[in-house]
């Protein structure tokens, strides 16, 4: 069973993703820490600048085991999202982590049961077989809102403005790219969680799953 989600940056899709694989104890991967794992390794290398070459050498030996030594905060800062928006671009990248995602999806770890991933890219390019897919988008005003509550939470300290440009730019970065940009799949279900909670949210998606 393999549950496909996608959406704009902030919009609610790990929040559901999470709740989902708690709920039906599925294997969850969030295919962005994937990009941002990357983004980072090359920052560092590089000191601070963009370079696809170095990217590229590190998407082909980068090992998604490696994720777990990496510190989740550090991947979530501004400049990472940035560089981890721009690397995503690459056709070549994406090939290499398309791979592990696929595996992820048909045989997830731990012998789980089924596997849901969420990204930009699932419902159309990553599972555009799976039973279930959602789009989940919001207003930019509310999803700025969000990631400047959770950054601050993270004890980074960001102006609300600034949170709302940098979204700006990556959903049009996103969105435009020639190679899996973000797109409704075919058959998505899209939900708008702009005025929703998370329980709403998780209920209108297990309505739809129960359903079918
Ligand atoms: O979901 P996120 O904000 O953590 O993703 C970071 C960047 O990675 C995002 O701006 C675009 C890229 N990405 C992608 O191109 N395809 C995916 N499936 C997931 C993320």
């Amino acid at each position: 069973m393999i549950i496909a989600i996608d959406g704009t940056s902030a919009s609610g899709k790990g929040t559901l993703a999470r709740r989902l694989a708690a709920h039906f104890d599925y294997a969850y991967l969030e295919t962005g820490m994937l990009y941002r794992a990357i983004a980072f390794l090359m920052l560092e290398e590089t000191e601070g600048e963009m370079d696809l070459s170095v990217a590229l050498e590190l998407a082909k030996t980068f090992a998604p085991e490696d994720l777990k030594v990496l510190e989740h905060n550090k991947l979530r800062l501004p400049r990472v999202s940035t560089a981890a928006s721009e690397i995503s671009t690459s056709p070549e990248i994406r090939e290499y982590l398309k791979k592990f995602q696929q595996k992820f999806a048909t045989r997830p770890p731990e012998k789980k049961a089924g596997a849901i991933l969420d990204g930009r890219d699932i419902g159309t390019v990553i599972c555009p077989n799976a039973p279930f897919k959602f789009f989940l988008i919001a207003d930019l005003d509310v999803r700025a809102q969000r990631r400047t509550q959770e950054l601050e939470e993270m004890g980074d300290l960001v102006k609300y403005g600034d949170v709302h440009d940098r979204l700006k730019s990556r959903d049009q970065l996103d969105s435009s790219r020639t190679e899996s940009p973000l797109l409704k799949a075919e058959g998505a279900i899209e939900i708008d969680t702009t005025h929703l909670t998370a329980d709403q949210v998780f209920e209108k998606a297990l309505q739809h799953i129960e359903k079918k």
